[in-house]
């Protein structure tokens, strides 16, 4: 691994580089709200090693592509940017890969977005995504929840059903690792 694919910024260097780039205060204490519940998932895991850091600071970053655009391809745009600035390769990873449930190359197609798969593979990278479901604004809400009302506004897709079944997959993974 290169030394560039290392570097992870602290906490405040993250809220600085958010605040920075104009990034509106709403989708900051969203993030911040994230990186809580991401926490509190990740300190219930004992079956597997889970970096911490990561963890925050991915979460703290995962919206940076809004900045740019509320697009889904904010996602690809918070990646690049991190990239950009010479952030870890991992940091960049969990911004592809935690809308919906991730996106396979179906979903992404769907989207308009360039086809490859933007599937959360690492522990770290399902937690956020995981975590990111669950806070919807600052408020907490249940799978179901976030799920209906995503439902209630664009129907029962096969793209959002598909996805729903992901993030619980995902999520009893988690819990088995607990
Ligand atoms: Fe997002």
């Amino acid at each position: 691994m290169s030394k560039k694919e290392e570097i992870l910024p602290d906490r405040e260097f993250a809220l600085n580089l958010l605040r920075m780039l104009n990034i509106q205060h709403s989708i900051r204490q969203h993030s911040e709200k994230v990186a809580g519940k991401a926490l509190e998932i990740a300190n219930t895991i004992t079956k597997a090693k889970v970096d911490k850091n990561l963890i925050e600071i991915g979460s703290i970053l995962h919206d940076i592509g809004r900045t740019k655009t509320h697009g889904f391809d904010h996602a690809l745009k918070g990646g690049k940017i991190l990239r950009q600035r010479g952030f870890s390769e991992k940091l960049a990873r969990i911004c592809e890969t935690h809308i919906l449930g991730g996106l396979d190359k179906e979903d992404a197609k769907e989207f308009g977005l360039p086809e490859k798969e933007y599937l959360p593979i690492t522990v770290e990278e399902k937690i956020i995504c995981l975590a990111d479901k669950l806070i919807a604004g600052t408020k907490e809400v249940s799978l179901e929840e976030r799920f209906d009302r995503w439902f209630s506004k664009y129907g029962r897709s096969p793209i959002l059903l598909k996805s729903k079944r992901r993030i619980e997959k995902i999520q009893n993974e988690l819990e088995n690792l607990m």
